[in-house]
């Protein structure tokens, strides 16, 4: 088995990112500036988005953290989302999913300018990914498409089998790993809660990526000898031994299926600072954008 280091390539990319803010700025120009809509205290939410401002400051950004109560009204959001919308001095902007019940979240991600969804979740976007247009990827589809050409994995013509079919990773994954480019060409197969013989499956996969927010779902007896294997899940099991009081489980049971993978991401570690590091990059797009 081989480690696919998730925090070393995101390290590497966010040098290279600063040195590019370092001549952006050397000639005149301002910084990429990064903006983050947080709304209700989860902790998990808090902890992300706390990573992404503490990596603008990291790559040389500025960031602006816009935090607002659980229960914030659906109206005083999108006003809040106006305002960022209409600030000349944001190059983009996210807002921290998922949001309370009352609010909706279509409605919210659809207030976004799509110049400036660096999450790229806005239809607009999406609609421009499945076309092979320039767009801003989504973050998490990003960071592995990053990984798995940073690490040379062959994917032209292997079977991938995606796990989970959420918006924000399952389904626009499906459609990374399926198209003509680089990273793609993959024959692909996503799978979900109503998937019959979901074991055979995942053990079709040369490419397996999991990602259903169920700890530890994938066992060794459903990953073929030398796939690769992607992490995606990140869940909170307490565990008092922790100074969090907490530890990180993915939703691969990473001991036993290490055995039999060829390649494969851990938790943490794996591809969570990737997403991180893939809003950076469709950030400083952002701003290249502005200049041409
Ligand atoms: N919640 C879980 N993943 C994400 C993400 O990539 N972006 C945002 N905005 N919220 C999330």
């Amino acid at each position: 088995m081989q480690l696919i280091d998730g925090k070393a390539t995101s390290n590497a990319i966010k040098q290279e990112i600063a040195e590019e803010v370092r001549k952006l700025t050397a000639a005149g120009g301002k910084k990429p500036h990064l903006a983050a809509i947080l709304v209700g205290e989860d902790g998990a939410s808090r902890t992300y988005v706390n990573h992404k401002v503490k990596s603008c400051e990291q790559v040389g950004f500025d960031s602006t953290l816009c935090k607002f109560d659980a229960d914030i009204t659906e109206e005083k959001l999108l006003q809040a989302i106006e305002e960022l919308n209409n600030n000349d001095d944001i190059d983009g902007f996210i807002v921290q999913l998922p949001l309370p019940k009352h609010i909706d979240e279509t409605k919210v991600t659809e207030a976004i300018d799509p110049k400036k969804d660096v999450d790229g979740f806005h239809p607009a976007n999406l609609g421009k990914m499945m076309l092979g247009l320039p767009t801003f990827l989504p973050a998490t589809p990003y960071g592995i498409v990053q990984l798995l050409d940073r690490y040379n994995i062959e994917t032209s013509g292997k079977k991938c089998v995606i796990v989970g079919r959420s918006h924000i990773v399952g389904t626009p994954m499906s459609l990374l790993m399926s198209r003509n480019s680089k990273v793609g060409n993959c024959t692909v197969t996503l799978t979900h809660s109503r998937t019959q013989n979901l074991k055979e499956e995942c053990l079709s996969a040369d490419i397996l990526i999991v990602a259903l927010g169920k700890a530890e779902f994938v066992t060794a007896d459903m990953v073929k000898e030398g796939a690769t294997v992607i992490d995606v899940g990140i869940t909170r099991i307490e565990d008092p031994s922790k100074k969090s009081g907490f530890s990180l489980k993915g939703d691969v049971k990473f001991d036993e299926v290490s055995e039999k993978a060829g390649w494969i991401t851990p938790v943490p570690g794996g591809v969570g600072p990737m997403t991180v590091v893939s809003l950076l990059m469709n950030t400083l797009e952002s701003v290249k954008r502005k200049s041409v």
